[in-house]
C-alpha cells in the first residue's frame, strides 16, 4: 500500500473526463487500496481517481465516525440511474481544494449502480451523507468540483486563494 499525492485545484488534471475502466484485475485493486490509504490519511471521507492522477472511473468513500473501525467502500464505473426529486443543501469541502467549503444542493437520495472490486455488478440506494459524497465523488469523474455547482463570485474566490496558497507553498519549499 501507498500513500498517493493528492492534486489541488487549480489543476487541469482535476478538469479531466475519466474513462470507463475495462477490467477488474489486481493492479486496480492495488491502486483503489492505494486511494483508500492515501483517503485514511489524509484524512478525508471520499476520493476519487482523478485526484490522484488516475484517469479512470474509480471512486473509494469512508464514512466511519471517529473512533469506529474503517469501512472503505470502493466504486468502480458508478452511475446514478435514480435521483430523487427532492434536493437539499449541504457543506462540502473536498481534499483538492483543502479548507474550503460551500453548501451544494443536490438530491438528497440517488441509485447508483456500479462494480465492486471483484467485478461484480452492485447497486446503493444512498441517502444522506452517502448520496451527497457518492454526488461529489462523481462529479470528480466528470471534471467536476464542487465549487462549480456555486456563484461564479465564490467561485473564483476560492480558487484565487488556492492559486496564492500553492504559489506560496512553492515559495517555502523552493
Ligand atoms: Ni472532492
Amino acid at each position: 500500500m501507498a500513500i498517493l499525492p493528492i492534486i489541488e485545484a487549480p489543476d487541469p488534471r482535476l478538469k479531466i473526463k475519466a474513462k470507463p475502466v475495462k477490467a477488474v484485475d489486481d493492479r486496480l485493486r492495488q491502486l483503489l487500496d492505494d486511494m483508500v490509504e492515501t483517503m485514511h490519511a489524509a484524512p478525508g471521507i471520499g476520493l476519487a481517481g482523478p485526484q490522484v492522477g488516475s484517469e479512470l472511473r474509480i471512486l473509494v468513500i469512508d464514512l466511519a465516525r471517529d473512533g469506529a473501525p474503517p469501512a472503505p467502500m470502493k466504486f468502480i464505473n458508478p452511475e446514478i440511474v435514480w435521483a430523487s426529486e427532492e434536493t437539499r443543501p449541504w457543506e462540502e469541502g473536498c481534499l483538492s481544494l483543502p479548507e474550503q467549503f460551500a453548501e451544494v444542493e443536490r438530491p438528497v437520495e440517488v441509485m447508483v449502480r456500479y462494480l465492486d472490486e471483484t467485478g461484480k455488478k452492485q447497486e446503493v440506494h444512498a441517502k444522506e451523507l452517502l448520496a451527497v459524497c457518492l454526488q461529489h465523488e462523481m462529479d470528480h469523474l466528470e471534471g467536476i468540483l464542487f465549487v462549480d455547482h456555486i456563484s461564479a463570485l465564490r467561485r473564483n474566490m476560492i480558487l484565487r486563494k488556492m492559486t496564492k496558497t500553492k504559489k506560496l507553498k512553492a515559495t517555502v519549499s523552493a
